[in-house]
C-alpha cells in the first residue's frame, strides 16, 4: 500500500459550491481525510477570463498539495472547462473535474434527445457541455443558457426569497420552451438551489447533479490505485480553507452540512 494512501482528498471550487461534492465524497467514503478550498476572495469565477481561472486553480491545487492529498477534486465546472488537462499535466497525483460524470447522467436519462444546460458565463462560453454531448449522441437537441446569478443568491443565502423566484423564471423558460426532458446543473452551486430549480422547470424534468457521480468516480481511482485510508477512523478529519474572510463562508457551510464548520482564512 503506497504510503500516500495516508493523505488527504483535495477539494476545490470558487466557494460553497463544492461542498455539494464534498458532501457525496464524505457519505461514500467515510474514512477519507477531505482538505477543502473555497476561493472565496476571488470569486464569482464565472464572468473571468478562462486563463486566469486557470491560474486560480493551479495556484490552489499546488496550495491543497503542500497539505498533502493524494487526489485533487476540481468541484467547479468553471475551472473544469478552463483546463483540465493543464491541471493534469502539471500535477503528480490524479486531479479529477466535474464535466464528464455529467455529460455520461445526461446520456444514460434523457428519453427525447433533448437536453438543457445551465452554468456559469465561462462554463456555457466554453460549450465544453454541448461538444461532449454531441460527440458521443450527435443526433442531440442542445441548449445552454448561463445563469450567473445564481451564484450569487447561492453565497449570499437568498434562495428563499421572491427575487430568486423570479431570476429563476427568466432564466430558466427557454428550456420549457425547447421541451428538455433532462437538464445538468453545470454549475456546482446549482444543487443548493436544486428545490427552486425543479419548481420552475417542473416535475417532467429530470435534474442532473454530478456530485453523486465525481464521489463514485473518486472511489474507483481510489479502489484501482490502492489509495483508501488504511484508518478506518469513524472521524477522519475535514478541513477546510478560503481565500476571502472565513464568516459568511461558515455560516452556509455549516447550515448546508448540518454541523458547525470553522474555515481557515489563507493568502495564496
Ligand atoms: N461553482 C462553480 C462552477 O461549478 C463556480 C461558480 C462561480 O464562481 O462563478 O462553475
Amino acid at each position: 500500500m503506497p504510503a500516500s494512501s495516508y493523505r488527504a482528498i483535495g477539494i476545490l471550487d470558487s466557494g460553497v459550491g463544492g461542498l455539494t461534492v464534498f458532501q457525496e465524497i464524505s457519505r461514500l467514503l467515510p474514512h477519507e481525510k477531505i482538505i477543502y478550498f473555497g476561493d472565496t476572495a476571488r470569486m464569482p469565477y464565472g464572468p473571468r477570463p478562462e486563463e486566469e481561472v486557470r491560474r486560480f486553480a493551479l495556484q490552489i491545487i499546488g496550495f491543497l498539495q503542500s497539505q498533502e492529498i493524494k487526489i485533487a477534486v476540481v468541484a467547479c465546472n468553471t475551472a473544469t472547462a478552463a483546463g483540465l488537462s493543464h491541471y493534469r499535466e502539471q500535477s503528480d497525483i490524479p486531479v479529477l473535474g466535474v464535466i464528464k460524470p455529467g455529460v455520461d447522467a445526461a446520456l444514460g436519462q434523457t428519453q427525447n434527445g433533448r437536453i438543457g444546460i445551465i452554468g456559469t458565463a465561462g462554463t456555457v462560453r466554453s460549450s465544453i457541455y454541448e461538444k461532449a454531448l454531441r460527440e458521443a449522441r450527435p443526433d442531440l437537441q442542445v441548449i445552454a443558457r448561463p445563469c450567473p446569478l445564481f451564484v450569487l443568491l447561492v453565497e449570499n443565502d437568498l434562495v428563499h426569497t421572491p427575487e430568486a423566484e423570479k431570476v429563476a423564471q427568466e432564466y430558466l423558460a427557454p428550456f420549457d420552451r425547447a421541451g428538455v426532458d433532462t437538464l445538468i446543473l453545470g454549475c456546482t452551486h446549482y444543487p443548493l438551489m436544486a428545490g427552486l430549480i425543479q419548481k420552475t422547470v417542473g416535475p417532467g424534468v429530470f435534474l442532473i447533479n454530478s456530485a453523486e457521480e465525481i464521489a463514485r468516480e473518486v472511489k474507483t481511482i481510489l479502489t484501482a490505485q490502492q489509495l483508501h485510508n488504511p484508518l478506518q477512523c469513524p472521524e477522519p478529519g475535514y478541513r477546510f480553507f478560503v481565500s476571502g474572510s472565513s464568516h459568511p463562508f461558515e455560516e452556509v457551510a455549516s447550515k448546508m452540512l448540518s454541523r458547525p464548520i470553522k474555515a481557515y482564512q489563507v493568502t495564496l
